[in-house]
C-alpha cells in the first residue's frame, strides 16, 4: 500500500480540519495517481472535501468509530455519481483490520492511504512506499503533522524537480521503507 501526502515545513499537513495549502499541480497529481484506485481515509478527511462528497471514480474506504458519523450527504453523493455512470464507491469500516480485509484482493500498488494524520499513522506500518509532495509553506498554526519519515528510517528514492506556485516551492518525492 502507498501513502500519498502533501507536507509543508516540519511535516505539517493541516489546520482546523483543512489543508494548509492547495497547490493545483499537486491536486492534479493526486487525482491522476489515485483515479480508478482504492483510497483509505479518515472521516475528518472525507468531511473536508467539497460537499463532503467522496472522491469520484475511486473506491473510498472511510474509517469511522461511530456509525452516527455516517453523513447522508456523502452517501447521496456516491449514489448520484453511480447513477451518472461513474464508478465511485463509498464504504465505511470501523478498524484498520476491516480496511485491510476490504483490500486484501486488490493489488497493493492500487491502494492509497490519503489521510488524515490519524489514518496515516495507523496504516503506515502496512505501507512500504510514501508519495510525498514537499513544500516550503510555513507550518505556523498547523495542528496536524505527518510522521518525519527521515527520522523514522525511510529513504528518499525519487526527488522531483523544484516547482513554484505563488511563492511556494514544491517537489514530488518518493520514499521507500529501508
Ligand atoms: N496534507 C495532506 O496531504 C492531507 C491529506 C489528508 C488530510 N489532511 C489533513 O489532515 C487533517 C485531518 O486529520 P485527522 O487526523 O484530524 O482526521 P482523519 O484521520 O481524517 O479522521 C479521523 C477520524 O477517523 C476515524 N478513525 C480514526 N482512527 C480510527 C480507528 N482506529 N477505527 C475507526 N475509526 C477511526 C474517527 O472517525 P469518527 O470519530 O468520525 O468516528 C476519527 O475521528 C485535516 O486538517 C486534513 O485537511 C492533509
Amino acid at each position: 500500500m502507498i501513502e500519498i501526502v502533501n507536507v509543508s515545513q516540519n511535516w505539517a499537513i493541516g489546520r482546523a480540519g483543512q489543508l494548509l495549502i492547495h497547490i493545483p499541480a499537486d491536486m492534479q497529481y493526486f487525482r491522476r495517481t489515485t483515479k480508478g484506485k482504492v483510497c483509505i481515509m479518515g472521516s475528518t478527511t472525507l468531511e473536508s472535501f467539497p460537499r463532503m462528497a467522496p472522491l469520484k471514480d475511486r473506491v473510498n474506504i472511510v474509517l469511522i468509530d461511530d456509525d452516527r458519523k455516517i453523513r447522508p450527504e456523502s452517501v447521496a453523493a456516491a449514489e448520484a455519481d453511480r447513477a451518472a455512470g461513474r464508478t465511485t464507491e463509498l464504504v465505511y469500516v470501523h478498524s484498520p483490520e476491516e480496511a485491510l480485509e476490504r483490500v486484501k484482493d486488490v493489488p497493493k500498488d492500487d491502494v492509497f492511504v490519503i489521510g488524515g494524520a490519524s489514518i496515516y499513522r495507523l496504516m503506515l506500518p502496512y505501507c512500504d512506499t510514501c508519495l510525498v509532495t514537499h513544500n516550503d509553506y510555513p507550518s505556523d498554526g498547523a495542528d496536524t503533522f505527518y510522521p518525519d519519515l527521515v527520522a523514522s528510517g525511510w529513504r528518499m528514492t525519487e526527488r522531483g524537480e523544484e516547482q513554484q506556485y505563488e511563492g511556494t516551492t514544491f517537489r514530488f518525492c518518493r520514499y521507500e521503507r529501508k
